[in-house]
């Protein structure tokens, strides 16, 4: 089952593995790299074009009991993504602990990536600024770039998985994502997050035009995010070949 291949033509290449999957923007097309190597690879799945699909987030050091609620809202017609944390916003800078049991939004609108505060009681009237240039929205056919690791079982469901190595150790992927063999709904992601490895586990899933603006707050959040308070910085990407 499993796809063995050299790592080291990954390694070579930047896969831009910046944060999340909402960032996963995989800049570089593997799938050349990838072909031949695993012939009982099942075609990689397509994303629908628009879709909303709740999540929780799993944080690996923050232990087994840590989960918190998120929603991604996805429209390729309007080449737009919105990952929205709800009470617990993931960190943006590392730093001394500070609270992040409040509300964010990560967009990805006009090929950036923006970070969006929910510090008002409207989408429009929210703190917003410019997390990452250049990272544009994920294109519906992303799976491609993955390695095909054969069928699991995931809470309850018959599961296709698809990594993307980044590191030599096949066990701690750059990323992972796992959807259902049958009709290819979104069960789990693994990624590496700011801090450190985290999972989105996927439930309720529905395809059709995201109900929640789509579009950046009033400000126009050209203003780069920079690290506030002291001590605060930007984070290292932990596994180096994820940057
Ligand atoms: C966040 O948690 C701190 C500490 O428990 C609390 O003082 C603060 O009011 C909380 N903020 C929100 C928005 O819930
Ligand atoms: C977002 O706003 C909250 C206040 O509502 C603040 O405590 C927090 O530091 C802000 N986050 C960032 C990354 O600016
Ligand atoms: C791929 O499958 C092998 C064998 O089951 C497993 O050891 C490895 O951890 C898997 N890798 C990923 C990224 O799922």
């Amino acid at each position: 089952m499993t796809a063995t291949m050299p790592t080291s033509t990954f390694n070579k290449r930047r896969s831009r593995c910046a944060l999340f999957l909402f960032v996963l923007a995989a800049g570089e097309t593997l799938a050349a790299s990838i072909s031949g190597s695993e012939a009982s690879s099942p075609k990689p799945p397509m994303w629908p074009d628009q879709f909303t699909s709740k999540f929780t987030v799993r944080i690996e050091k923050y232990g087994d009991d840590f989960n918190k609620p998120g929603v991604v809202y996805y429209n390729w017609k309007t080449k737009t993504l919105r990952s929205d944390f709800i009470d617990w916003c993931l960190p943006l800078f590392e730093g001394p602990a500070r609270y992040q049991n409040y509300t964010c939004s990560f967009l990805m609108a006009d090929g950036n990536m923006y970070f969006v505060n929910h510090t008002a009681s409207s989408w429009q009237d929210h703190d917003c600024c410019l997390f990452a240039g250049g990272l544009g929205t994920i294109t519906p056919d992303w799976v491609k770039n993955c390695q095909y690791n054969g069928t699991d079982m995931l809470r309850g469901q018959k599961v296709d998985v698809w990594w993307f190595p980044g590191t030599s150790d096949p066990s701690k992927p750059c990323y992972g994502y796992w959807d259902t063999v049958d009709d290819h709904t979104p069960v789990q992601f693994f990624g590496l997050a700011s801090i450190g490895p985290a999972i989105l586990d996927y439930d309720s899933f529905k395809v059709g035009p995201p109900i929640a603006d789509m579009t950046k707050p009033h400000g126009g959040c050209s203003k780069e995010c920079e690290p506030t308070g002291p001590g605060a910085r930007l984070f290292d990407i932990p596994w180096p070949s994820c940057g």
